[in-house]
């Protein structure tokens, strides 16, 4: 049972509690332990077409527009779905109860076609459902669309899964799904609360609730666009966020808790992919382990914005840029020997009326660009973990940096002139005296207000 998990997961110490209730707190968790602890299978050959036909059950194709209401629907097979919509069928559900049991024999189908989900839309259908209880055990999805213009719509409804690779909405092959006042939780592997998969899902979720509490299970999985609104998340054993590749991920007032690896993973699994892209706003990002970043990035160039936000971390670390990635166990930070197409990230933050804590941390010619602006203000130094690192900070005249360390940088620029804005905090500023964005500092050393310096490395 979780009462009050948010509280636990963000707060030291508190004078009150706020209870947030997911689906964990109503159900038998202990009898599903067994189901929870099957390790999803990925270590298969991919078959990349779908193999076999998506059955259940309750099966709606073509021209049927169906509305259903007050009733149980259930399956208890493998790779079997319990509802299936497709060639432009319209299936409306409302307070209703969907039960699935029996497992997935092949990820490849179930992540790419929905071999196992208890609801699977597709072909240009049409899903609304509301007010209903989505379950499932054994390792299937919750509601999975597929296809170019198929749509589900999931409201004021509960979704659970025990067993691997059961994520709670999750879209693939162009597909969209909207979920408003939406309740999640999943206790297997590799089950995020909003996943998209191959080619890509557009995933919009707005006043909603997720947990998750296995290994590779994100509030959110990227593969698509991935928006989230007013959504209180806690990933037990996992970052917030994965991302692979060319993604979008929008987050606009949430506060995320993530337990493993760090907040956020952005990577490219094969080849470096450039044009990745995250932004919070209004939100706060918790990482609770001891060496947990905040943002994590590898083989990636990626950028991300920070309005109002704020990050909170054990580690004191904000930002790594790493020649890394996850692999498809996403419980490490992988290095050549698991992809010999590796290379640096290359990360650009800007962050705006924000106030953060903690350092940047580049490996083996990663760079990160750092730009303050719009009143922010960052108290932190900037390293390499291991290798060349490249750090650029830039700074309006409205914000403000306090070093903490020593710090290198290959770039700095200064709205403010006069550099009042920076305070050493008895730590030396280095910059590269040939970089043309440092020309402004005429290869001089600075003094700083309270006594430190700015000199050519
Ligand atoms: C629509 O689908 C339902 C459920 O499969 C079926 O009972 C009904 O006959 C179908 N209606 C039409 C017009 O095909
Ligand atoms: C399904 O719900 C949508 C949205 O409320 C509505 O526009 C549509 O007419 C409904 N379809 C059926 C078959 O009831
Ligand atoms: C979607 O269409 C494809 C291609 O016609 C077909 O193979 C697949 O079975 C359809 N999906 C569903 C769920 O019916
Ligand atoms: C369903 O899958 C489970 C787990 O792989 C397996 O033990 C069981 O034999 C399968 N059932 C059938 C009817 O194939
Ligand atoms: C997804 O969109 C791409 C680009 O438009 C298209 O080539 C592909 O066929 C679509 N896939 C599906 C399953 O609809
Ligand atoms: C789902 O079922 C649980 C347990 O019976 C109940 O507490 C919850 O309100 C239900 N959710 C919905 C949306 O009906
Ligand atoms: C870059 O990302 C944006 C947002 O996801 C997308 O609209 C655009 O098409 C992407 N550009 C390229 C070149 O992939
Ligand atoms: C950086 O990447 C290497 C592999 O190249 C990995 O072993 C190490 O754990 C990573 N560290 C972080 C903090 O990402
Ligand atoms: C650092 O990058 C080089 C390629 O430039 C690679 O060969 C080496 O394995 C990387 N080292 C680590 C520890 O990741
Ligand atoms: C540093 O500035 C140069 C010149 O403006 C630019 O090309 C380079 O990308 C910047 N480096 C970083 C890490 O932002
Ligand atoms: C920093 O961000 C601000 C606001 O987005 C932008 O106007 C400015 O050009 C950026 N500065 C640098 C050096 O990238
Ligand atoms: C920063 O402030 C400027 C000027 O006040 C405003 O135009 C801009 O929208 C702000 N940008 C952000 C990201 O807050």
């Amino acid at each position: 049972m979780f009462v009050s998990w948010f509280i636990l997961a963000l707060c030291g110490v508190c004078s009150a509690t706020v209870t947030l209730k997911d689906p964990a707190d109503y159900t038998d968790l202990h009898a599903d332990a067994s189901d929870n602890s099957f390790k999803a299978i990925y270590d298969i050959t991919p078959v990349m077409y779908q193999a076999w036909a998506i059955v259940g059950p309750y099966m709606f194709a073509g021209e049927n527009h169906t509305s259903l209401d007050h009733e149980t629907f259930t399956v208890n097979k493998n790779d079997t779905s319990v509802i299936v919509a497709s060639g432009g069928a319209e299936t409306n559900i409302s307070f209703s109860k969907i039960i699935k049991y029996g497992y997935s024999s092949n990820l490849f189908q179930a992540s790419f076609f929905g071999s196992n989900a208890a609801i699977n839309i597709a072909n240009t259908s049409t899903l609304y459902i509301d007010h209903s209880n989505i379950t499932t055990h054994n390792g299937a999805a919750n509601v999975y669309a597929f296809g170019t213009g198929t749509t589900a719509y999931v409201s004021n409804s509960d979704l659970y899964s025990s067993g691997p690779t059961a994520h709670g909405l999750y879209a693939a092959g162009n597909a969209t799904i909207w979920g408003y006042n939406v309740r999640h939780y999943s206790g297997g592997n590799r089950c995020s609360s909003f996943a998209g998969d191959s080619p890509g899902g557009y995933v919009h979720v707005y006043d909603s609730i997720a947990h998750t509490k296995g290994i590779g299970s994100a509030i959110f999985y990227a593969l698509g666009q991935a928006y989230g609104t007013d959504i209180v998340g806690w990933a037990e054993n996992s970052p917030i966020l994965f991302m692979d590749g060319n993604q979008l991920a929008v987050f606009n007032n949430v506060d995320l808790t993530a337990g493993l690896l760090a907040g956020t993973v952005m990577f490219s699994s094969a080849v470096r992919q450039s044009n990745a892209s995250l932004s919070f706003a209004n939100s706060r990002l918790t990482t609770t382990g001891k060496d947990m970043p905040g943002l994590w990035f590898g083989n990636v160039i990626a950028s991300a914005s920070l309005y109002a936000t704020e990050i909170s971390t054990v580690s004191g670390i904000l930002v790594v840029a790493n020649y890394s990635q996850v692999t498809q166990e996403f419980d490490y930070f992988a290095g050549y020997p698991d992809n010999n197409d590796l290379a640096p990230a290359i990360v650009a933050v800007s962050v705006a009326e924000s106030t953060l804590n903690g350092d940047l941390v580049a490996y083996n010619s990663s760079s990160v660009t750092w730009n303050l602006s719009n009143h922010s203000s960052w108290t932190g130094s900037a390293y390499s973990g291991y290798g060349a690192a490249e750090f650029a900070v830039s700074l309006d005249k409205t914000s403000a940096w306090t070093l903490t360390h020593d710090t290198k940088l290959q770039n700095f620029t200064n709205e403010d002139s006069s550099m009042m804005n920076v305070k050493s905090g008895g730590f030396t500023l280095f910059y590269n005296a040939s970089s043309v964005a440092n020309k402004w500092l005429k290869g001089a050393v600075h003094k700083l207000s309270d006594g430190g310096f700015v000199k050519p490395m």
